[in-house]
């Protein structure tokens, strides 16, 4: 008798227990991306931790791996999809294996701006991007910026035969192999944080990337001549795994989906702050600018755009025209 009321209490005081045990314990997110904290990218991550913590207080806890402490981007959405990390937010270059259409937004001199990448973005094709890779598992939440990326070598690159013979580090991308194919350079593909080591050891003569992650890997250290092309715009999709996503409680789904188009304003205009002092700076460190003439825009653009066509059964071309109409 005396047994089983200690019996009975010993169930009752667990049951009292372990779902209070299990209420207290709140949802991880793991955040991994490639950058600086002080990137665009960087201070988003950290935007959105702070204020999910803030609004969903002990409902949630982030952890940020910035600088590839945790993947590359190329493993990210495996990552993801194997439970290690639930948030990355890699290059919109970096997603070929997982949807081809993704593909359209290196398509070189295809936005006229950022504001035409905008509207893209923004609008009903832009937006079914984010769900493009959702049948492997991978859900799109948003699109952040960095900025257009530069390019940079040793020599002036100013007509398209001016890169002809060099070695550019590029990202994992069909498109920009594509792309310095035709001026008769050689892409390598190659993960973020390896660029400095490769302009250190000499592997490449040339890069091209926005302004905020030339600052931060030093590349003008390497490199004294930067062309402004506007070929191609640095930027970001958040993506988490749709498992994880759908599994949340639809008050915090909801409160982070909120929490997030917040953090993209601001990341977007930090985006744009940056890409200016990053560029002062470097231009300050006696980095020269190579100035081009609208013939050599002209060349650039009768050199690149073949591009879209050998990649329009890829990607589409109802969305490649959805892209054009934006401009
Ligand atoms: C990044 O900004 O996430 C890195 C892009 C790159 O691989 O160059």
């Amino acid at each position: 008798m005396r047994f089983l009321s200690f019996l009975t209490i010993a169930v009752l005081i667990a049951s009292v227990m372990a779902p209070a045990a299990h209420a207290a314990e709140p949802i991880l997110i793991r955040f991994s991306h490639v950058t600086s904290e002080n990137s665009p990218k960087g201070q988003g991550a950290v935007m959105f931790k702070r204020l999910a913590e803030e609004r969903l207080a002990g409902k949630v806890k982030v952890e940020i791996y910035p600088n590839s402490q945790k993947f590359d981007d190329n493993q990210a959405p495996l990552g993801l999809l194997f439970g290690d990390i639930e948030m990355a937010a890699p290059s919109l270059s970096k997603f070929r294996a997982y949807s081809k259409k993704m593909q359209v937004f290196d398509l070189p001199l295809l936005f006229s701006d950022i504001d035409a990448l905008h509207r893209f973005q923004q609008s009903r094709a832009g937006k079914a991007l984010l769900d493009s890779m959702i049948t492997r598992g991978i859900k799109g939440l948003t699109y952040w910026d960095n900025g257009p990326r530069v390019i940079s070598a040793k020599r002036a690159i100013k007509q398209p035969a001016d890169a002809k013979r060099l070695v550019f580090r590029i990202e994992a991308s069909a498109v920009f192999q594509e792309q310095y194919a035709r001026v008769g350079a050689v892409g390598i593909e190659m993960p973020f944080k390896r660029l400095p080591d490769a302009m250190k050891e000499g592997l490449i003569s040339a890069q091209e990337n926005a302004w905020s992650n030339i600052r931060s890997m030093q590349v003008h250290k390497f490199h004294n001549h930067f062309t402004e092309l506007g070929h191609s715009y640095l930027g970001y999709m958040v993506i988490t795994s749709a498992a994880f996503w759908n599994g949340l409680p639809a008050d915090v789904r909801t409160q982070l989906e909120a929490i997030l188009k917040e953090v993209t304003d601001k990341v977007n205009s930090l985006a744009a702050e940056q890409a200016l002092s990053a560029r002062q700076e470097v231009l300050q460190s006696g980095a020269k600018l190579v100035e081009l003439s609208e013939a050599d825009r002209r060349a650039w653009r009768d050199a690149l755009t073949p591009v879209w066509k050998r990649f329009e059964n890829e990607i589409g071309s109802d969305l490649i025209s959805a892209a054009r109409a934006s401009n």
